[in-house]
């Protein structure tokens, strides 16, 4: 299956991308999509429409539009969709920084719940809605081998 990551904007500002991408990369998880992009409030919305009306939903739209992003389609395609979206989440730790274990994305470089560096689609339901907001199928490639 495929999924969504977002490398939020204060982890670009601080030259996290390449590391990042890294570690989905010596998992021999590929990526099928990638580009840069400044989002906006009605983009940014509609990737966060679950958590509108949360305390947090207007401050969490503001820093995801204060500066760019990076946006990636992982291609998990050689697992099954429970275990690709179960092996993103791991690399990528708990959603709270203070929780996710060391090793891991958040883990290692995250601070606080609201600065959790990067966004992952949590389940394979979520993928399917979040990648069309930001990929055009024709902008996936598909690898043969
Ligand atoms: P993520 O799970 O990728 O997508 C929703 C984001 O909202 C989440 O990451 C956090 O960055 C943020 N978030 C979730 N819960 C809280 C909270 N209690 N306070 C502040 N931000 C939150």
């Amino acid at each position: 299956m495929k999924t969504l990551i977002i490398i939020r904007p204060d982890s670009v500002l601080r030259g996290l991308v390449g590391e990042i991408l890294t570690r989905f990369e010596k998992h021999g998880i590929r990526i099928a999509g990638l580009k840069v992009m400044q989002l906006d409030k009605e983009i940014a919305g509609r990737l966060y429409e679950i958590h509108k009306g949360k305390p947090f939903y207007d401050s969490l739209l503001n820093t995801m539009i204060e500066s760019p992003v990076v946006i990636a389609v992982l291609d998990t395609d050689v697992l099954d969709n429970q275990s690709a979206i179960a092996l993103v989440r791991r690399i990528v730790g708990a959603t709270d920084p203070s929780k996710a274990e060391m090793g891991t994305i958040r883990g290692d470089f995250g601070l606080r719940i609201d600065m959790n560096i990067i966004h992952a689609s949590d389940s394979v339901e979520a993928a399917a809605r979040e990648i069309p907001i930001f990929f055009r199928k024709e902008e996936l490639v598909k690898y043969k081998c």
